[in-house]
C-alpha cells in the first residue's frame, strides 16, 4: 500500500484506538488482516491482565495504546490490502482498504447466523446454547437475543467441548457420590460454569467445584455470578496456586489457558493432592524456552520462531513424562482445531496408581539432555524462587 492510503488508514484508525481506550471494560479486540496476492497475514490485538497485547508473527508483545496506529500502518505499508476489524460488546467496527478505497463501517455485533448453523461447526455442542440461556447469559457468552456473541463463539466451543471430553475422564475414575473439581487458573470461571450445568443439569451428577485465581477482580466477578444463579455448589478462591492447599480432596483438577509455569502449578498442586484426573490446556510455554539448549540442535534453535515452537513440545512432553513417573497414564490430544485456538493441546491424565520407572528415566534424561530444571518439579520439590512479579511480567508480554 501507498503511503497516501495508509495515512487515510491512520485517519480512521486515530478515532477507534481513542474509542477503544474510552470503551475499554466493553472492548474485546481488533484483528488486522495484513493481505499480499493470496496471502494473508493476521495481527490481534487484545488486553490481557490490562496491558495491551498484540499477537503477531507468533510473537505476543506489549504496546502502548498511543503506539497502536503507528504498528499496525508501519506493518501495512509492506502488503497489497488491510483489513481491521474492531469487536466490543454489542458493536463492530470494520476499517479495509480494498483496491485503492478505504472505508470504515458499523456493524451489530451480534451473530445473525442460526443458532443450529453455528452449533453444527464440525459437533453438536453438549451443553446447548437454548438450554441453558441464563447460565449463558450471566457469563456473557450469549447476548439478549438469545444468540451466541460473535466474539465468544470460539472461547464457547472450546469449553463446552472441555466439558463433553471431561465425561469420559470422570466416569473412567469411577463413580462418586459427589464430583469435586478444582479450576486452576480460573479466571472468569466460564469452564467451570459450563461443566456445572453440564454435570449437574444435563448428566445429573453430583459435583463441587473450587475455583482458583489469584485476580482480585476475577474472584468477585466469578463469585457474583455464581450468586445471581444460585449456584451454590461452587466456591471462588482468591489465591496462588503455588501456595494453595484445597480444604477438601478433590477428584479432578482442570485448567484452561493458565499461563505459563500456572498449566505446572496445576499440575503439581493434582499430584500433591493426589487429584484422580488432571486436565490442562496449556497456553504460553515460556519457562523450558527460557532454559533450554542443546548443541546438536542449533541450527533449528538459531531461528528463534523454531526454537518457541520446539519449547513448547518440549515443555509438554516433560510434564506428560513427569505426570506418567508419578503415576499417571497420559495422553495428549489436539482437543479442538487450531483455528478456534493455536492453544490447543490437552493433557489428560487420570490415576493409576503404577508408578512409571521408564517414564522417570526417560524424563531424567531429557533433562540432562536439555540442561533444563521444569517447573512442575520444581513446584513439586519446593524449589522454586521465581518472584511472582517477575513471572506476572513475563506473563504479560
Ligand atoms: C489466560 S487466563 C485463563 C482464565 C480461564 N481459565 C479461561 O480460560 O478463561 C489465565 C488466568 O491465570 C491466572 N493466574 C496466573 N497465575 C496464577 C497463579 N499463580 N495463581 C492463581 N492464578 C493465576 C490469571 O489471573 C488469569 O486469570
Amino acid at each position: 500500500m501507498d503511503k497516501k492510503t495508509v495515512s487515510k488508514i491512520r485517519l480512521f484508525l486515530d478515532g477507534l484506538i481513542l474509542r477503544m481506550e474510552e470503551n475499554k471494560p466493553f472492548f474485546s479486540d481488533m484483528t488486522v488482516i495484513y493481505k499480499s496476492g493470496a496471502k494473508e497475514f493476521t495481527a490481534l490485538i487484545a488486553y490481557e491482565e490490562n496491558r495491551l497485547i498484540t499477537d503477531y508473527q507468533a510473537v505476543k508483545k506489549q504496546i502502548a495504546p498511543d503506539g497502536l496506529a503507528g504498528f499496525i500502518c508501519s506493518e501495512a505499508l509492506k502488503y497489497d490490502d488491510a483489513k481491521i476489524i474492531y469487536n466490543e460488546r454489542g458493536q463492530r467496527i470494520v476499517i479495509e482498504h480494498d483496491r485503492g478505497k478505504v472505508s470504515l463501517k458499523h456493524e451489530d455485533n451480534i451473530s445473525d447466523t442460526p443458532q443450529e448453523s453455528v452449533v453444527k461447526v464440525g459437533r453438536e455442542y453438549v451443553v446447548n446454547p437454548a438450554a441453558a440461556k441464563e447460565l449463558l447469559t450471566e457469563i456473557g457468552i450469549l447476548a439478549k437475543n438469545g444468540k451466541i456473541k460473535n466474539d465468544k463463539i470460539r472461547k464457547y466451543n472450546q469449553i463446552d467441548y472441555f466439558a463433553e471430553l471431561m465425561r469420559d475422564v470422570l466416569k473412567e475414575i469411577g463413580d462418586r457420590d459427589e464430583y469435586v473439581i478444582m479450576d486452576c487458573a480460573c479466571g472468569k470461571s466460564y469452564l467451570s460454569f459450563v461443566l456445572n450445568f453440564y454435570l449437574r443439569d444435563i448428566l445429573k451428577k453430583k459435583c463441587s467445584f473450587i475455583g482458583i485465581d489469584y485476580s482480585d477482580v476475577v474472584i468477585e466477578a466469578s463469585r457474583r455470578i455464581a450468586k445471581n444463579l444460585n449456584y451454590n455448589n461452587m466456591e471462588f478462591v482468591k489465591a496462588d496456586l503455588r501456595e494453595y492447599t484445597p480444604p477438601k480432596k478433590v477428584d479432578a483438577v482442570i485448567s484452561l489457558h493458565a499461563c505459563d509455569v500456572a498449566t505446572d502449578m496445576a499440575l503439581a498442586i493434582g499430584i500433591r493432592t493426589g487429584a484422580k484426573a488432571i486436565v490442562t490446556v496449556p497456553c504460553c510455554h515460556k519457562d523450558i524456552l527460557k532454559q533450554y539448549s542443546y548443541e546438536p540442535f542449533t541450527a533449528i534453535t538459531k531461528h528463534g520462531i523454531l526454537k518457541a515452537r520446539l519449547a513448547d513440545t518440549l515443555t509438554d512432553g516433560l510434564r506428560a513424562a513427569y505426570l506418567e513417573a508419578e503415576g499417571y497414564k497420559v495422553s495428549l490430544i489436539e482437543y479442538i482445531s487450531p483455528l478456534e485456538t493455536p492453544k490447543n493441546i490437552m493433557i489428560r491424565a487420570v490415576y493409576t496408581g503404577r508408578k512409571n520407572p521408564e517414564s522417570k528415566k526417560q524424563y531424567t534424561l531429557l533433562k540432562r539432555m536439555l540442561n533444563v530444571e521444569p517447573a512442575i518439579e520444581r513446584f513439586l520439590n519446593g524449589t522454586d524462587k521465581t518472584a511472582l512479579s517477575s513471572l506476572v511480567k513475563d506473563w504479560d508480554i
